[in-house]
Parts: C-alpha cells; structure tokens; sequence
C-alpha cells in the first residue's frame, strides 16, 4: 500500500497550518507538512502513551539513543547518546546555538536561496546575515563561501544539509572542504540535518560530523521531517567531540523546551519505522520523476534533486509577475513563493511533493489552468 496515497476529503479535515491558511478549495502543496498517516511504530507508542498516561516531564533519554541507534545504521556514524542534547526544535535549537558561539552583532554566513527561518526569523537573532549564494544547480559555491568567511564581522554559518529549498545532498568532499575553509577562518559551522533521513534510494546522505575537520562544528536536527510530526515539539543539538563540554554548559531551559511526547513518538519511529521511511523515500522519488514529466505541459521544468520531498522550480517560462501569488489566484493551488527564499528569487516556487501523484497532477493542471 502507497503511503502518500491520503485521500482529500480527509486531508481537508486536518487543521495544522496546511490545511488551514488558504481558502478550502485551493489545493495545498506548501508548507513542509506531508499527507501521510503516522507510520506504524509512532501510532502503537502513541496508543501505548494515553494507555498508560505517559504524559509526564520529559525522559530525555529516549530521542538521543534512538538518534545515535539510527545514525549508525544509516550512515555509519557513530555518536555518544549521553552527549547529546535535546531541545524544543531545530530553528529554536539553531537560535540557541547562534546566540552561544558566535559574538554579538556579528556576521552568519547562509546559502540563499534558503529555508526562511534561515533568514527571516529568531536564527540569527541580532547577527547580521552575509549570502554566500548557490550554484545555479544548488551546489555550495567554495569562492563565494571563503569570500564569505573571510570577512573580519563573520563568526558562523549556517549550513543546510540536505538544502531546503534546491534538495541538494552535500558530498563529503564538499563537507570536508568545507570544515577545512571554517577552520581557517575561525567561523562556527552549525549544520541543519533535518532532512538528512529523506534522500533519493540511489543517493547517500554525509552528516556533518562525520567528515574530518568537522569536530569544532555542531548538528541540529529531529526526526520530526522525516516521520512528519512537526506538532510534537522535539529536536537535538549534537556537538562536535571539542565543542561538546561547551555545549553541555548551555543552560538546562535549553533541553526543558523539549516535550515528552515529541522525543518518545520521533525515537519510536528511528527505532520502528525504518522500512516506511524506505517506502517514503522511494515514493518521493517517484513523485519528482512524475513532476518532472508533467511539468512541460505547462511549459516549466525540473530535474528530480537527491534529498527532501521538496521541489525548487523557475516559473518565470508563466510570465506572470508574482507567479506563487497569481497560481494561487487564478489556479487554486498553493507553492510557497520564492521570494520566501532569497529576495531575487521571486520568478522561482517551491513545490511540497509529499502528496499523492493524483494530487501532483492536479497541481500540475491548475497551473495550466492558471496560465488560460
Ligand atoms: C531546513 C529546515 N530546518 C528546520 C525546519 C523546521 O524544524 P523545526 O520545526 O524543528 O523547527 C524545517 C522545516 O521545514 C526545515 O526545512
């Protein structure tokens, strides 16, 4: 049986931010919230929970040792669960890491286009933002990055790996070159590896600190992306073996912004769920391939990246000023605008593909009939 296979009519009853913040017959394909049922693990440790009212303070434990259980088998990675630290979530646990590694009022380096937390929220707090920008083709571009570090005002980066929106998966050679770079300039590498479980089944996600070099660096992450449970708050904060005695001195509130529920139900699915993640990953890729051979018909295209259940698509082949805005008006469908993303990229789209092919067509054909 599909996973992304939910029908519409109970889609529609959800009332998470999706489902809700455009009018009821405009088809939603926005924010990163997928149209899948919980799998199998998370809904038994969820039934389990209201059993027995396992409702209680947090047990730290459980999402670190599932974390670590599941980075070794996955990516080889090996990590001391005792050492690493949950926290309310990613862009909230990115915050925190910002505000205590990197001097006030200084420079943070991101990759636009970028995931707008990245840019536009609490990340960087009173930092200022400094754009190395991607590759045409979504790839870190190294003489944009080591023009970036090596300004006097920069102290960090912040690294989006796999990338929100292109979907690109970094190679360790570009990770390598990468720690290599911070090093010697002095700049804080904070990597955002929320997506790193939703890859391509021929492609191969690097975590961070898994590359030499990476020690001085951090990871934020969760299993919320991959498992879909943005509702339960839960992320991790994972030091690099120097920097893990600095991070454990951050205060306790840090790990107390975790709930109970969001560190139980991600570990149960890193412990459970790993063949539906199997399935998922093989149904997103899937679903890039479909876009990428419905696309033409209205004159757009794409080429399927490796990693998240994210498509970046160009829309200016429409010709339509504010293409998001005018799509949603005219064709009942909603993208996230692209502007969201870096402020030159209003022609572009982000297309959420964690939905049924059916869904995907008719996406497809509303912009067709957006265009008239
Ligand atoms: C790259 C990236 N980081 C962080 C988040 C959000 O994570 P959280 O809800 O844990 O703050 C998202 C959500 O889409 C994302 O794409």
């Amino acid at each position: 049986m599909a996973i992304l296979d939910l029908d519409l009519d109970v889609l529609r009853q959800r009332t998470s931010m999706k489902w809700t913040r455009f009018e009821p017959d405009v088809l939603p394909l926005w924010v990163a919230e997928m149209d899948v049922l919980p799998p199998p693990g998370i809904t038994r440790a969820m039934r389990h929970v209201l059993e027995i009212g396992d409702l209680g303070y947090p047990g730290y434990d459980s999402l670190p040792r599932a974390f670590a259980a599941f980075a070794e088998a996955t990516w080889g990675l090996r990590l001391d669960a005792a050492k690493i630290m949950p926290c309310a979530d990613v862009v909230s646990g990115m915050a925190v890491l910002v505000d205590a590694f990197t001097p006030a009022g200084s420079g943070i380096v991101i990759n636009t286009p970028i995931y707008p937390p990245f840019r536009v929220s609490g990340a960087v707090g009173d930092r200022h933002l400094v754009e190395a920008v991607l590759t045409s083709e979504g790839r870190l571009d190294f003489e944009a990055l080591e023009a970036a570090f090596a300004r006097e005002d920069v102290a960090g980066y912040l690294l989006c790996n796999p990338h929100n929106p292109f979907g690109t998966v970094h190679t360790p050679e570009e990770l390598e070159a990468v720690a290599r770079l911070a090093r010697l300039h002095h700049v804080v590498v904070i990597s955002d590896e929320i997506h790193g479980p939703l890859v391509a089944p021929d492609a191969t996600f690097t975590p961070y600190l898994s590359v030499p070099g990476s020690e001085n660096g951090f990871v934020v992450t969760s299993a919320s992306k991959a498992f879909n449970l943005a509702a339960l708050k839960a992320g991790l904060l994972i030091a690099g073996s120097e920097r893990v005695e600095a991070l454990w001195k951050l205060p306790y509130e840090v790990r107390a912004g975790s709930s109970h529920l969001g560190l139980l139900l991600q570990a149960a699915g890193l412990d459970n769920d790993r063949d539906w993640l199997v399935q998922l990953n093989a149904e997103i890729a899937a679903n890039k391939e479909l876009l990428a051979s419905v696309l033409p018909e209205v004159g757009l295209s794409y080429t399927p990246s490796q990693g998240t259940y994210l498509a970046w698509v160009d829309a200016s082949p429409l010709g339509f000023p504010h293409p998001a805005v005018t799509l949603r008006a005219r064709g009942r469908v909603a993208f996230n605008p692209g502007t969201d993303y870096a402020g030159d990229c209003g022609q572009w789209v982000r297309i959420n593909l964690a939905t049924s092919p059916a869904v995907i067509r008719e996406a497809v054909r509303r912009i067709g009939a957006a265009r008239g």
